[in-house]
């Protein structure tokens, strides 16, 4: 039967689509299987390589799971199953790249910044032969770059910067002839870079800035070859001689900086040609002559021509650039007027001119127009216009209200005016000492809520001090010495929480002193002197924290309080603080006039107080007496328990029998430190007992032990060693291994230097090499404290006296009294009350209690200030620590070397002795955020070179100024989020 032969039509119809269908679903399959295997394969080198990295905890998450494929991975791109992309920044890797990363065989972006890999540049890459970008910044690389990086073929970009590369910059490199963007900044060349770079015709980003040991040279004629070229900088590179008049020809170009080269001639007037160009820095060149007056580059954004030898007028054309929004023209020998349409800009947020000689009034519309954020003119000769009604003053009414402003700096030059009856809600700092101005300080004060710092010292104010001013709660520094305010001082003070610094001095003022003064919780510098104050000076003044105590030429009376008389006797500071007060008296004839007694001419209430406080006297003695006796008993009635964190080559008995005055070596505040030698062999510790009169609160015994318990546990050579800690009932001995050289701050700043062993005295001199190492090692310490403990610990008193010196010189850190632990790592930690010392606080100390490590880069900043200039954290002149000293100095373009230390022969070391005296300056920032963290400090001083950490010569500061896209340098700047892990032993 042919009905068996043939199939039905309709199946013969379908077999070929089912066969069809089948082939397909069976192809997907095999394709799909041969997909899933390849994932599989990359998933294990994934694996593998976090093996190989020895799992850092960053990468916890990279397990092999059934649920989610490792292409959801944040670090991870796939494309169809197969990975491109690894994004691997900032993840605490520390160990060199495996060869089997090129396993990834479709990868074609590898970006590996922000880690701490060590080692040659990776030639196991080459076979990574997809690889298109590659970012190996901000690493521990070191060595050439290999001769034969050709190699990496496909190459569209790569990022080598902040590393430690040195040698030439290798001339095969001009053959990536794909390379769109190159950036070899911050690392170690001292060699040369290939001129043929700048034959790179696909560049559009050539960075290769902060390489001073670049062998000087010129721009090469050729260098504007670069078509395509819009991002150019090539700051501190040594560049020396003219900028060639071809520059006009890079037409793409939109950001070009030249700054901090030794360049000449004349700014060539085709750069402001370019019809792109919208930010050159020319910072701290040596360029002379006349900014060009032509302009075409209509988007011009930023200018920086700051700190250099320009003459002339600040071009009137500059008021048509539309979107202008920081001009930066300070420190030059610029004169003339301020063109009257700058005033106008509509983007124009920053004005820098201080430090020229500019004259003539500030235009009226400054502030209309532009969301102005800083205003500074500061040192200049403007003046006073003596316009049609009157005296209205001179900086113009919408200045004072613009909106944005945050900063408005007019010092020392001719103003007048009043003050404002209102500010705008932003301004948080006014500095506008040394002019004219008038007036009274308006009851309205009190809607300046916003102001941190008042400066207005030598002006012609009249009037009060308000209680209304007493009002600002953020204000920390308010100078108002050197005016014609009168009156009685204001007797509330209502929210001066965060004040720090307070100066009326060479006024008018009358009446006593109010004892509210003694109320301000954080004021550390006070200065009232040559007024007409009288009555007693409170006891609460006694009572405050202070470094700076001026109430010398006044007319105060009667006793000086006790608590005072103590401070003078261990500080000289207050040596000359009450002279010149005839009617003060005081037990020590050094402080005062006259001598109290009894009969203390004047002073009546003393004579009927005295017999009473003298009962009360006998009263109390015999209580202490008592309880003296009673805890006598105590200690010897409790057990001493003793903790020992190390092998110990003595016993409790032998501390405890050594606490006798004899052996104290210096007292602080929270209790006496000895010197106690153990045992025969002369082994030495240094001892220090804290609260010696009352039982502890449960709460803080367990905090305490909690604390020492983790400190005990810390092993680094650079924190000091706890060998013990003893708890006896009423108090608890810390002991520590003994260093020989004391602090630093005893080698930096005592005048006389008594050997510690023999008390003979010592002239030695800390030199450079000795200094660095020091900086070095207690670096290393805090970055330890930072970064290999979990929770981190944040010091919170970090000075030079708390960086105590071995034999050697090693340096330690010490004294964690106040040092606490951070609940999580990266996250503001709220503490009650302020610790810190003067001259050390960073600034947001003063308003929030939110503090994270930051705090400590800051106050190693200015240790690295007084390392590098030997000069004292609270500083030499009244008003200006050593921070605002060092900074004022960089931001009137005065050079380093005039700033170091006479006593360091500084002919040979002055490039690293720079470099560290910058990177004080850049850890002083004032935001915090913008500080580098404490691995970055090791690395730059490790390193010693400035460029990971160049001063920008203007705005460091206040990096708030400029939004932050708008200044590329500042992209330079790590990350500050770092991964947790345990505290590890070395
Ligand atoms: C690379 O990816 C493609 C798909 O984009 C894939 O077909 C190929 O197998 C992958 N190569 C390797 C070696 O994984
Ligand atoms: C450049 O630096 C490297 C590494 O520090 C060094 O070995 C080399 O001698 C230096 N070369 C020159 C020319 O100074």
């Amino acid at each position: 039967m042919p009905r068996l032969t043939s199939s039905p039509p309709h199946i013969r119809f379908f077999f070929p689509f089912f066969s069809y269908i089948s082939c397909v679903v069976f192809l997907c399959f095999l394709s799909h299987a041969a997909e899933s295997q390849i994932q599989d394969q990359e998933l294990q080198v994934l694996l593998k390589l976090r093996q190989s990295w020895q799992d850092p905890s960053s990468l916890d998450h990279w397990v092999a799971s059934n649920s989610s494929s490792h292409c959801a991975w944040p670090e991870i791109k796939c494309q169809e199953g197969s990975i491109t992309e690894l994004n691997l920044v900032n993840l605490n890797i520390n160990y060199s790249i495996p060869p089997f990363i090129c396993d990834l065989k479709n990868l074609t972006k590898l970006d590996l910044s922000y880690n701490n890999i060590p080692g040659e540049f990776p030639t196991v890459l080459y076979n990574c032969s997809k690889l298109v970008y590659l970012d190996l910044s901000q690493n521990y690389f070191e060595g050439p770059i290999p001769s034969d990086i050709n190699r990496l073929a496909g190459l569209q970009v790569l990022i080598l910067a902040a590393n430690s590369f040195s040698f030439d910059v290798p001339a095969s490199i001009v053959r990536l002839r794909r390379l769109r963007i190159l950036h070899l900044y911050q690392s170690e060349y001292n060699g040369t870079f290939p001129e043929e770079i700048f034959g790179l015709s696909n560049l559009e980003e050539l960075r290769l800035g902060y390489n001073d040991k670049f062998v000087p040279s010129q721009l090469p004629q050729n260098f504007t070859a670069l078509k395509k070229l819009r991002f150019f900088s090539m700051p501190q590179t040594n560049l020396f001689g003219r900028i060639p008049e071809t520059v006009s020809n890079m037409e793409a170009l939109e950001h070009l900086d030249l700054g901090l080269n030794p360049l000449t001639g004349e700014i060539p007037g085709s750069i402001f040609a370019l019809k792109n160009l919208r930010m050159p820095y020319m910072d701290l060149t040596n360029v002379v002559g006349s900014i060009p007056q032509a302009v075409s580059a209509a988007n011009l954004s930023v200018i920086d021509l700051s700190a250099n030898n320009l003459i002339g007028n600040i071009p009137e054309v500059f008021g048509k650039l539309k979107n202008l929004y920081s001009l930066n023209l300070q420190s030059n020998r610029l004169s003339g007027g301020i063109p009257e349409d700058i005033a106008r800009l509509p983007a124009l947020s920053d004005v820098r001119l201080s430090n020229n000689y500019l004259r003539g009034t500030i235009p009226p519309d400054f502030g209309k127009f532009s969301p102005l954020r800083r205003f500074e003119v500061a040192f200049n000769n403007l003046t006073a216009r003596l316009n049609d009604n009157g005296f209205t003053g001179n900086v113009p009414g919408g200045l004072w209200m613009s909106r944005n402003l945050t900063a408005l700096i007019l010092s020392g030059n001719g103003l007048t005016g009043e003050l404002p009856k209102e500010l705008s809600p932003n301004l948080t700092r006014i500095e506008m000492s040394n002019n004219k101005f008038f007036g009274e300080i308006p009851s309205t004060v009190s809607s300046w809520r916003n102001l941190r710092v008042f400066i207005a010292n030598n002006n012609l104010l009249r009037g009060t001090v308000p209680t209304e001013l007493t009002q600002l709660p953020f204000l920390t520094r308010l100078l108002l010495g050197q005016n014609k305010l009168s009156g009685n001082l204001p007797t509330d003070i209502v929210s001066w929480k965060s004040l720090i610094t307070l100066d009326l001095s060479h006024n008018q003022l009358t009446g006593p002193i109010p004892s509210k003064f003694g109320s301000v919780p954080v004021l550390t510098r006070l200065d009232l002197s040559e007024n007409q104050l009288c009555g007693s000076i409170p006891p609460e003044i006694g009572l405050l924290n202070l470094t700076l105590l001026n109430l010398s030429s006044n007319s105060l009376s009667g006793r000086v309080p006790s608590k005072l008389e103590n401070d003078a006797l261990e500080n000289a500071m207050f040596e000359y603080s009450l002279e010149n007060n005839p009617g003060l008296c005081s037990s020590y004839s050094f402080m005062t006039p006259n001598v109290c007694n009894s009969q203390s001419r004047s002073n009546f209430a003393m004579i009927m107080v005295l017999p009473i406080a003298a009962a009360m006297f006998v009263l109390l003695a015999l209580l202490f007496i008592i309880r003296a006796s009673r805890k006598k008993m105590d200690r010897f009635d409790s057990t001493p328990k003793l903790t020992p964190f190390q092998r110990l080559n003595f016993t409790e008995r032998n501390i405890l029998s050594e606490l006798k005055d004899e052996n104290v070596i210096g007292s602080g505040a929270s209790g006496k430190v000895y010197r106690i030698m153990v045992n025969s062999s002369g082994d030495t510790v240094a001892v220090k007992r804290i609260s010696d009169n009352q039982k502890l609160d449960q709460n803080l015994e367990k905090q305490f032990s909690a604390e020492v318990e983790i400190l005990g546990n810390l092993r680094h050579i650079n924190i000091i060693k706890l060998a013990c800690c003893i708890s006896c009932e009423n108090s608890k001995i810390l002991v520590y291994e003994y260093m020989e050289n004391r602090s630093l701050d005893y080698w930096l700043h005592k005048k006389e230097r008594l050997s510690p062993v023999s008390g003979v005295a010592n002239n030695m001199i800390l030199d450079w090499p000795k200094r660095l190492q020091i900086a070095r090692g207690a670096a290393k310490g805090l970055c330890y404290m930072h970064n290999d403990c979990s929770p981190p610990i944040i010091h919170r008193d970090v000075k030079s006296s708390n960086i105590l010196l071995d034999s050697e010189f090693n340096a330690k850190i010490a004294d964690f009294g106040v040092a606490r632990m951070l609940a999580k790592h990266g996250e503001a930690v709220t503490l009650s009350g302020i610790a810190g010392s003067a001259g050390y606080l960073a600034p947001e100390y003063a308003h929030t209690t939110k503090v994270n490590e930051k705090i400590d880069v800051y106050s190693f900043g200015v240790v690295l200030l007084e390392l590098t200039t030997g000069r004292e954290a609270k500083g030499r002149d009244e008003d200006m620590c050593l921070v605002d000293w060092a900074w004022r100095h960089i931001l009137d373009g005065k050079a380093i070397s005039d700033a170091i230390d006479e006593e360091i022969n500084h002919d040979s070391f002055l490039g690293e002795i720079s470099s560290v005296f910058k990177l004080g300056i850049f850890c002083t920032v004032e935001r915090p955020s913008k500080r580098p963290p404490m691995k970055k400090v090791v690395q730059a001083l490790l390193k010693c070179s400035d460029r990971l950490y160049v001063v920008e010569q203007t705005s460091r500061r206040n990096l708030d100024v400029a939004p932050l896209l708008a200044n590329p340098r500042h992209e330079e700047m790590p990350p500050s989020a770092r991964p947790l892990h345990r505290c590890n032993t070395y």
